[in-house]
């Protein structure tokens, strides 16, 4: 998400500003450091990048923070430092142009305001493209502090989402991806009488636009994931067959502290009933080891959900203790205590490893395997192209033509890491 509001500040910028990006901060006029809430380390991080930055910046380059640490701290950045000319929330992206204008200013409201409509009008990748279809979060998981930084849920009209999607494959995209914090729950709420479809119908729609050969979108939750949407999600052939299901936790009673709204054996249903209709499926998951009062058994069913599953993703984190949460309060009210930290990494550790190991099986299998392929790029001195599969691994092909924009079989002929290499079917 915090990707493509990247995207979408920069194109405002260079369209209603004439500004060109630099990779240079030394020569830049506007620095702008997107920040991400979602645990603290990186929140940390913030004040010494403002430091370094406004060493090295032009005397008159202005310094602007945004995302949600822009949202969560507001003018308290302001305050602790004199280098900041403004801060602007992750839900007030569409703003930028206006606010690079101001000084010493801090909009962060988390109100709905019809200009977070305003999708880039110029993405940056022609093969590939974003679009918002949703913004912020009405779930309430008792870690997580999105819904405060980004606000209520609401749908982005579907008229828009599939103009936006016309206008990028007339463009020359093949492939988009549709984002939204809880993506499958569109179509809950809109900002006003709106045609209201869900996002089943959604995928169903976009997916008969010419030209747009692929289909993604992140994240979903699973709960969400009802029969419908598994139909279509394995009939269509534009939906590509790589899936983010964020697991969280393996233990139903840790789920149940997490307000997640679904058990272990829910979960474990999703996949078998995808895996059965798609058996080449890929599936993606977060996991957060050390929520208050876990226990080694607890942490013994998450190992199993990953022995059961076996992702082929997996984004893992020791819990990060986050004001406007619930499970904050509890600490706060010393209802529950923070997992020793040693504890905690011990468990990251052996889920990682696990996960390597499973990993390491399970590509090798992959050898003889075809894949098709979208090709991003040609490496013309060595012959090289690169792109994704359906199932969102990075494949590299020896082949001695240019063939970007297009999709390819390939046959594969080796593993290296996380990296398929194959040739052409
Ligand atoms: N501590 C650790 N990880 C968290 N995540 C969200 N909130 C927290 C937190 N307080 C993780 C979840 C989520 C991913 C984006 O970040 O796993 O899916
Ligand atoms: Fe956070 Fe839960 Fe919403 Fe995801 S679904 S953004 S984890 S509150």
């Amino acid at each position: 998400m915090n990707e493509r509001d990247s995207a979408h500040i920069i194109a405002e910028l260079e369209e209603k500003e004439s500004y060109q990006l630099t990779e240079n901060p030394q020569e830049a006029d506007l620095i702008l450091i997107n920040t991400c809430s979602v645990r603290e380390k990186p929140e940390k991080k913030l004040f010494s990048e403002i430091g370094q930055y406004a060493k090295i910046k032009k005397g008159d380059a202005k310094i602007g923070i945004c995302g949600c640490t822009a949202s969560h701290l507001g003018d308290k950045i302001l305050k602790r430092s004199k280098a900041v000319d403004f801060v602007l929330g992750a839900r007030n992206v569409s703003k930028i142009s206006q606010i690079i204008h101001q000084n010493r200013v801090a909009w962060v409201d988390i109100d709905y305001d019809d200009s977070t409509y305003v999708f880039s009008q110029n993405q940056h990748s022609a093969l590939k493209g974003m679009i918002n279809i949703s913004i912020g979060c009405d779930k309430k998981c008792t870690y997580c502090i999105v819904p405060h930084t980004r606000g209520n849920e609401i749908s982005i009209p579907s008229d828009l989402i599939l103009q936006e999607a016309r206008r990028l494959a007339e463009s020359g995209t093949k492939e988009i991806l549709l984002l939204g914090q809880n993506v499958n729950n569109y179509g809950r709420r809109f900002s006003g009488a709106h045609r209201a479809i869900n996002f089943t119908q959604l995928l169903n729609e976009i997916s008969q636009i010419n030209g747009l050969e692929r289909i993604r979108f992140t994240s979903p939750h699973p709960l969400h994931m009802d029969d419908e949407f598994i139909l279509e999600f394995a009939q269509n052939p534009k939906i590509c067959k790589a899936i983010h299901m964020p697991l969280q936790s393996g233990s139903s009673e840790i789920l149940r502290k997490m307000k997640r709204g679904y058990s272990k054996e829910w979960f474990l249903n999703r996949v078998e009933k995808m895996r059965h209709l798609i058996p080449e499926l890929s599936i993606g998951t977060d996991i957060i080891v050390g929520f208050p009062t876990e226990s080694e058994d607890d942490f013994l069913e998450t190992l199993d959900v990953l022995e059961k599953v076996r992702f082929d993703t997996l984004y893992s984190f020791i819990y990060s203790s986050r004001p406007h949460t619930e499970a904050h309060h509890w600490l706060e009210m010393e209802q529950v205590h923070l997992i020793d930290e040693e504890i905690a990494k011990e468990r990251l550790m052996r889920l990682k490893d696990r996960h390597k190991e499973i990993l390491t099986q399970d590509n090798a299998k992959q050898v003889g395997r075809i894949h098709k392929v979208l090709v991003e790029s040609y490496d013309a001195q060595n012959l090289w192209l690169e792109g994704r599969s359906d199932t969102n691994k990075l494949v590299r092909i020896k082949a001695g033509r240019d063939l970007v924009g297009s999709l390819c079989n390939v046959r594969i002929t080796e593993v290296k890491g996380a990296q398929l290499i194959g040739e052409l079917a």
